[in-house]
C-alpha cells in the first residue's frame, strides 16, 4: 500500500509557502547576472538529450525544498513500489508496470509471486515474428498480394502513442506501408478511411485494452462489415484482423482467431502502454528494431529514474519545479511546444498521459484535497504557435511554464529551415525571460522615428515584463532511441507529481461517467418520443435533434 502522506502537511510545504514570498518578485535575469554558472548548475545531459531548466524562477533553496517535499512524501518508496510490481493502482487492484515491457535487462519483475518477463518476452517475440512476415511479403491478403495499409482502430491510449510515435519518427517508415488511425465515433473518420484503401491489401488491428470500448468496436464492426461487403470471405477475416487485447474472450468472439492476439495485461494503463503490443502499429511502421531502440530509449529513462539521486534525477527534477509553479506561483497550465513538425502529436499524447492521470481532487485516503493537482496540458509545434498563441505566454495576465523541443540535426536539412526553425526556439524562450524594458521599449520607438508623443502613448502595450519560465530540451536528433527517453521522462515526471499529490495516478474514473449516460441516451434516440427525463437543457437539446432528424 502506497503511503498517504499530506504534501501540505509536510514541513518542506510550509518552507516553500514561506519561500514563495521571497521569490516571488526575483527575476530569472537577476539569477543569471549572480550565478555565472547558472547554465551549467541548472541543465543536465542524458545521452542525447540535454535538459536545461536554467530559465525557472528557482534558486538553490527553491529546489533543495522542493526535492525535500519529494524525500518527506517518501518519493523513493513510491518508486520502488512500482519497479517492484506493487498494487500500487490500489482503487482497481492493479500492479503499474510500463517498465515491464521495456524491461531490456530482463531482471525478473514480480506479480503476485509470478515473473512477468517471460510472458513480456514471448509477446515481443510474437509482435517481431508477425512484423517481419509482413514486411517480407510471407503474411499476405486473401488475394495473394502482400499487405500494403495498416489501419489501427482504438482510441485514447490505444491510439494516441502510437499516432504519436509513428508521426515522430516518419522517417524510420518501412518502405511501403501506409499507416492509418482510425479513433473517433464519428463515421467521417473510418469513410475517410476507406476512401484511401483496398480490402485485400490492407490489415486492421483493433487495439483496445478492454475490447468493450464503444468508439473501437463500433469502428471494428464497421470495418468488418466493409470488407466483407468488398470483395472479402468470413474465413478471410483472419487475415485481415488482428486484435492487440487484454481480454481474450471478447477478440475471440469478435472473429479474430486468438493466434493473431497480442496480448497485453491489467498492469499496463492504456495511456502508458504504446511499449506494450499497443505499439504493434509502430513496429509495422518503422520495424521491430526500430520499435526496439525506442524501447531502449526508455528502459534508459527507466534506470536513470530508479537510481540516479533526486538531485540529479531529470525527471523528479522537472516534476518538482511543475510543482513550484502548480501549487506555489498559481500557474494552471503548462505547454509543451515541440520545434519539430514530426513531433506534432506529442502534446496531444501526453496530455492523456497527465490529464487523465493526475486529474484527481481526491487523495489515496480518500479525503478531498486542498491544494491543485495536474495542470492543463496543452500545445503545438513552434514555430506555428509563435503565430497563434504566444501572445498571451509573451504579454497575458496567466503564468504558463513551457517545455521547448527541438532536435539539433533535422532529418530534413533543406536550406536554412533548420537554422531558422532553431534561431526561433532559441529566441523565444529568451524573449520570454528577458522580455522589453521601457528604456528598451523607448530606445527602440526612438530609432524608429516615432515622435516623444508617440512614443508615451506606445509604451505601455509595448513593454513585456518577461520572467516568464522555461525548459528547454534539446535532443540531438529525433531517433528512436532519444523519443524513447522522452517518452520515459514525461511518465516519470506524471508519476512523481501524482505521487507527491498523494494521489491514484493510475486510475480514471472521472471518464465513466459520460460512458454510463451515452448508454443511457443511445436507446433514446432511437425513435422519435419526446423525451423529459434528463435536466431541461439535455432534454431541450435532445428533442431539437430529435426535431430536426423528423
Ligand atoms: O475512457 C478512457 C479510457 O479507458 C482510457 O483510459 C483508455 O486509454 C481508453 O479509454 C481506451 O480504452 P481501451 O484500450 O480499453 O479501448
Amino acid at each position: 500500500m502506497l503511503d498517504r502522506i499530506n504534501p501540505k502537511g509536510t514541513k518542506a510545504w510550509k518552507a516553500l509557502e514561506n519561500h514563495y514570498d521571497e521569490m516571488v518578485y526575483v527575476e530569472i535575469k537577476a539569477l543569471f547576472a549572480e550565478q555565472p554558472d547558472r547554465f551549467a548548475k541548472f541543465s543536465m545531459i542524458f545521452g542525447d538529450v540535454l535538459v536545461d531548466y536554467s530559465k525557472n524562477i528557482i534558486t538553490d533553496k527553491t529546489l533543495s525544498l522542493l526535492l525535500n517535499l519529494a524525500r518527506e512524501t517518501g518519493i523513493w518508496d513510491g518508486i520502488r513500489s512500482m519497479f517492484d510490481g506493487e498494487k500500487i493502482n490500489e482503487t482497481e487492484d492493479r500492479a503499474v508496470l510500463h517498465v515491464a515491457l521495456r524491461n531490456l535487462s530482463n531482471d525478473p519483475i514480480f506479480v503476485d509471486g509470478e515473473n512477468v518477463m517471460p510472458a513480456v518476452n514471448k509477446v515481443m517475440k510474437q509482435l517481431e515474428k508477425f512484423t517481419n512476415a509482413l514486411h517480407s511479403g510471407e503474411w499476405k491478403g486473401y488475394s495473394g498480394k502482400k499487405i500494403t495499409d495498416i489501419v489501427n482502430i482504438g482510441i485514447g491510449g490505444s491510439d494516441l502513442g502510437p499516432v504519436m510515435v509513428t508521426e515522430a519518427l516518419k522517417p524510420y517508415w518501412v518502405d511501403g506501408i501506409n499507416m492509418h488511425f482510425v479513433s473517433n465515433i464519428d463515421g467521417t473518420h473510418i469513410a475517410e478511411t476507406f476512401k484511401q484503401i483496398d480490402p485485400e491489401t490492407s490489415l486492421f488491428i483493433i487495439a483496445s485494452k478492454s475490447f468493450t470500448t464503444q468508439e473501437t468496436m463500433t469502428n471494428a464492426l464497421s470495418a468488418k462489415e466493409w470488407f466483407l461487403a468488398n470483395g472479402g470471405k468470413e474465413e478471410q477475416v483472419a487475415k485481415h484482423f488482428v486484435a492487440v487485447s487484454t481480454n481474450e474472450k471478447d477478440v475471440k468472439a469478435f472473429g479474430i482467431d486468438t493466434a493473431n492476439m497480442f496480448e497485453f495485461w491489467d498492469w499496463v494503463g492504456g495511456r502508458f502502454s504504446l511499449s506494450s503490443a499497443i505499439g504493434l502499429p509502430i513496429a509495422c511502421a518503422i520495424g521491430y528494431d526500430n520499435f526496439k531502440s525506442l524501447q531502449k530509449g526508455m528502459h534508459e529513462m527507466d534506470v536513470h529514474f530508479k537510481t540516479v539521486p533526486l538531485e540529479k534525477n531529470i525527471p523528479v527534477i522537472l516534476a518538482v519545479i511543475g510543482i513550484w509553479y502548480t501549487n506555489f506561483m498559481g500557474a494552471e497550465t503548462e505547454a509543451i511546444l515541440p520545434y519539430d513538425q514530426y513531433m506534432h502529436r506529442f502534446a496531444a499524447y501526453f496530455q492523456q498521459g497527465n490529464m487523465e492521470s493526475n486529474g484527481k481532487s481526491v487523495d489515496r485516503a480518500g479525503n478531498p484535497i486542498e491544494y491543485q493537482t495536474g495542470p492543463i496540458i496543452w500545445g503545438e509545434p513552434g514555430t506555428n504557435g509563435q503565430h497563434a498563441f504566444y501572445q498571451l505566454i509573451h504579454q497575458g495576465t496567466r503564468l504558463v511554464p513551457c517545455d521547448f523541443i527541438a532536435p539539433a540535426i533535422s532529418h530534413n536539412p533543406l536550406g536554412k529551415h533548420h537554422e531558422i526553425l532553431m534561431s526561433n526556439f532559441f529566441a523565444q524562450t529568451e524573449a520570454l525571460m528577458a522580455g522589453m524594458t521601457e528604456e528598451e521599449v523607448r530606445e527602440d520607438l526612438k530609432n524608429s522615428g516615432k515622435s516623444a508623443e508617440e512614443i508615451n502613448r506606445l509604451v505601455p502595450f509595448k513593454v513585456f515584463d518577461g520572467n516568464r519560465p522555461t525548459n528547454s530540451i534539446l535532443v540531438k536528433k529525433l531517433t528512436p532511441e532519444t523519443l524513447g527517453n522522452l517518452i520515459a521522462m514525461y511518465e516519470h515526471k506524471i508519476f512523481t507529481q501524482g505521487y507527491i499529490w498523494n494521489i491514484f495516478s493510475f486510475d480514471q474514473w472521472g471518464v465513466q461517467l459520460g460512458k454510463l449516460l451515452a448508454n443511457k441516451i443511445l436507446p433514446e434516440l432511437e425513435n422519435s418520443d419526446k423525451v423529459s427525463s434528463h435536466d431541461g437543457s439535455t432534454n431541450g437539446l435532445i428533442n431539437a435533434y430529435k426535431a430536426i432528424r423528423k
